[in-house]
Formats: C-alpha cells, structure tokens, sequence
C-alpha cells in the first residue's frame, strides 16, 4: 500500500491568541509511505539533510506513538504497520514558527489511521479520524494551537480542555511570511524565556485584543492592525532575536499588522491595498501565501 499525507504550515497565536490560534498555510509536507519499498527513511527539501533517516525522526516516532495508542483501542482487524519505506518532502522551514514539527506529527499520526482502516477494508477511511488525530497529536508534539489547524486547516481555536473549533477566514486575508535565512529559535528555548506570571492588566489587553482579532480574521480584516498585539509572549521573544525585531518595527511603523510566527522568528504580516509588506532586505524571505482551507489530507496512490 502506498500512501501520502499532504499536511500544511501552520502559524500559532496570531499575536493575542498565545497557545490558543492557529492558522493553516497554503505550504504543504508530503509524507508518503509505501508498504512495497525498501524499509527506510528518505528526505528532500527543506532541511532534508538534517533530518534522521534511522527511525529518530519526527514523522517516524509521531507514527509508532500513534499504533500503540490506535492498536489498543482497536478490536479484530490490523494491530501493526509492517515494515516500510517512508519518504518525506519537505516544504516547511525547520525551526522558524511555522510549525514543522506538528506538521511531521500530524503526518504520521494521519498516515497510522489511514493505514489501519485501509488494511481492514474500511471503504471511508478518514471520515472519523480527524479528532482523534487531533487529539494525539496535541499529546505527542505538546502543542495543540498549531496541531489544530494542520489537522483541521483554516483558521482553528483550542482551548487547554481540547475543545478546538475551525473557522473559515474572511476571504481578503492576504498574508506574507516573512522568514529570516540564518536565525532559528528552538519553541523550547523561546518558552523557556517567557514569564511564568503575568499581571492582571495584561491579560485583559490579550483576553480584549484576541476576541478582537477573532472579529477581524473572520469578519473585518481592516481591524487587524488594531488587534493583533500582544502583551504575553512577543515582547520577550522578539528581544532573543533582534534582526526580526527590526523588521516587526518596521512593518508596524509602516501600519502593517503583523505578529510573530507561532514561537518566532518568523513573522507574519497581512497586507492590503494601501498597506504593503515592504521588502525586508537582504537575508530574509517574503513568501505571500494563502490560508489553506483544508488540514491534513491523505492520498492513496493507486
Ligand atoms: N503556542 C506555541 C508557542 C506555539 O508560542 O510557544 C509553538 O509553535
């Protein structure tokens, strides 16, 4: 059997929505497995060369955490992947708030499902897994803002309960990804210099500014500018990485709303007729991109 899981970029937080908001992005993995191949891991793309090839990767772990918690669960029919041949393209920056590694895990997790209901005859493998996969993933990669949207594309909201919604973004979103070539920031080392507290008065300009941003993702994109700020976390972050902070100035001098990308340091920045994203200069990547309706997809090949 062969088998590929299309799963997309995803930025969290969207400014005032830390831990919450996640957007899905038009910049697609492609994990395929294949049951007829060589056992082994193979890469290309983005940072292809960094990435293990002996079973340590993220896609390959996301998928042994998945078929022992899917297996258990599972009466008669198929308990294990056999051995496979499994080879990613990569398409998403490693390391720079665009959500790579929920994106591996997501594949993964996405791939085990399918897998299963393929090998036992289920005629619609993916109607029920989303959730499920939602699920795990949130539990495997610790991070459920982005895992929401990749799993659920669009523009999605969870709570720490694991409630999650998604919504469809109002169509005259035109973002732009802004990514620095040389500066990656670890999520762990940009949590690790977040406050453990926070004071009163911050938290209701977040609690205000994200139900604001809510209004002008799906709504009124012309409040963007007013709404997505943030007093929780990119202040601290943007301080780890100066380059980016000169250029998150430089966007809202010239009233582009823009915010940090999930953990950083990419930024990401909506523009609209009157208020362009200006070239960030040399050693920077613009990307302008679509929000992607859809989350993780699989295709089996035939
Ligand atoms: N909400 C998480 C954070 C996203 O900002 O740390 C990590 O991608």
């Amino acid at each position: 059997m062969r088998l590929t899981a299309r799963v997309p970029a995803t930025s969290a937080n969207l400014g005032p929505g830390f831990d919450c908001f996640g957007l899905a992005l038009d910049l697609c993995n492609e994990v395929t497995i294949d049951t007829e191949g060589e056992p082994g891991v193979s890469w290309e793309g983005e940072g292809a060369d960094e990435l293990a090839t002996d079973g340590t990767d993220m896609v390959s772990r996301a998928m042994r955490f998945a078929q022992g918690k899917v297996a258990g669960g599972r009466g008669t029919g198929v308990h294990a992947l056999p051995p496979l041949h499994l080879h990613g393209v990569n398409r998403i920056p490693l390391e720079r708030g665009l959500g790579s590694s929920a994106a591996a895990t997501v594949a993964g997790i996405a791939l085990v499902y399918a897998f299963f209901d393929l090998a036992d005859g289920e005629p619609n493998p993916l109607a029920a897994f989303p959730l499920a996969a939602f699920s795990l993933a949130a539990e495997f990669e610790g991070h459920p803002d982005n895992a929401a949207a990749a799993v659920f594309g669009g523009f999605t909201i969870v709570t720490d309960g694991g409630l999650v919604r998604r919504f469809d973004p109002h169509p005259d979103l035109r973002p732009v990804v802004l990514i620095p070539e040389d500066v990656r920031l670890s999520t762990e080392d940009a949590r690790r210099a977040l406050p453990t507290q926070v004071l009163l008065d911050d938290a209701v300009f977040n609690a205000s500014h994200a139900a604001l941003t809510v209004a002008a993702l799906l709504h009124e994109p012309a409040l963007l500018l007013a709404a997505l700020r943030d007093r929780l976390h990119q202040d601290v972050r943007l301080s780890l990485v100066p380059e980016v902070r000169e250029v998150f100035e430089l966007l809202r001098s010239k009233e582009v709303p823009v915010c940090v990308s999930g953990a950083g340091p990419s930024l990401l920045a909506f523009e609209d007729i009157g208020h362009q994203v200006p070239d960030p200069g040399e050693g920077w990547r613009a990307v302008r991109i679509s929000v992607r309706s859809a989350g993780v997809e699989i295709v089996r090949a035939v």
